[in-house]
């Protein structure tokens, strides 16, 4: 089974345990990371043709109008094809309580059906929002499981949970 970890995260001005902080690393791909150490999987980070820099509100107020609009941000370095892979871990941060449009352009840009989807999310509080729901609904050619969420401050406390869910 050949596996791809793709994933959005973002650096910079992030929220992170409700106070605005500047990280080097972000937790979605912190949490990447360790998940592609445990599968062995190749590592694919989604950037955007427009990177999301500036402050915290900044970015807070791109995202609320890419999801008004329902738009689909460019890749800047989208794959060829995603046909040599079985399995497919997709993660992003929770924004708006979904996933960023980042992530809408990438599930349009490819065939999955017949792939196994498992979807991993870093959020402030709760967890996937209506992520699942709203991927289920982009999604459905595709074994859809169930994901793994987790808040951003506690990913470098999750591997055993982590390693669990990867081998179920
Ligand atoms: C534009 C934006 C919107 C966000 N919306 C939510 C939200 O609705 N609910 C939540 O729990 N966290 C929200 N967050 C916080 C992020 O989900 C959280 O900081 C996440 O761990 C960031 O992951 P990253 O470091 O990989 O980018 C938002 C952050 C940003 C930048």
């Amino acid at each position: 089974m050949k596996t791809l970890v793709a994933y959005f995260s973002k650096n910079g001005e992030n929220s992170v345990n409700f106070e605005v902080k500047n990280i080097n690393v972000g937790h979605t791909e912190m949490l990447a990371n360790k998940i592609a150490r445990l599968t062995g999987g190749d590592m694919y980070p989604i950037a955007p043709k427009v990177p999301y820099t500036g402050t915290y509100d900044e970015v807070l107020r791109r995202a609320k109008q890419e999801n008004e609009d329902a738009s689909y941000p460019e890749i800047a370095n989208p794959l060829e094809s995603i046909a040599e892979y079985d399995v497919i871990y997709l993660g992003f941060p929770n924004w708006y309580r979904s996933f960023p449009r980042i992530i809408a352009t990438f599930i349009k840009s490819y065939d999955f059906s017949g792939k196994i989807v498992k979807p991993f999310c870093t959020t402030e509080e709760g967890t996937f929002g209506l992520a699942e729901l709203e991927l289920a609904a982009m999604l459905k050619d595709a074994d859809l499981r169930s994901g793994f969420g987790i808040l951003g401050k506690d990913v470098e406390f999750c591997d055993e949970k982590l390693k669990l869910w990867v081998e179920k």
